[in-house]
């Protein structure tokens, strides 16, 4: 699938990513700004935040607990309703492409 982050830059940063990869394991792997992944992907760190683009909302995966809980110690301000843990978030059918935003005081 591809991903395309978001990062505050004139161009974008795209990556296709293999088949049953985060979004948090893409950006680390294509040295994307602002995506540090710290825990590995335990929906414990929140160094992965991201704002997901309205549009594909609606067929994101459900938030665990661990992953709404980690949401309340963001760097960056959580936005109700596009706040994710970027490592949560494994692209797949009608989520290809999808578009992220990267919290600026992340980057
Ligand atoms: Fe740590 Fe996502 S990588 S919470």
């Amino acid at each position: 699938p591809r991903i395309i982050y978001h990062n505050g830059t004139a161009e974008p940063n795209v990556v296709e990513a293999a088949d049953g990869t985060s979004v948090m394991r893409a950006a680390v792997a294509n040295d994307v700004p602002g995506i540090v992944g710290e825990c590995g992907g335990q929906a414990m760190c929140a160094t992965c935040h991201v704002y997901v683009r309205a549009e594909h909302l609606d067929l994101l995966p459900e938030m665990s607990e661990d992953e709404e809980e980690m949401l309340e110690c963001t760097a960056a301000p959580r936005d109700e309703k596009r706040s994710r843990l970027s490592c949560q978030i494994v692209p797949g059918p009608g989520l290809d492409p999808i578009e992220v935003d990267v919290p600026a005081d992340q980057i």
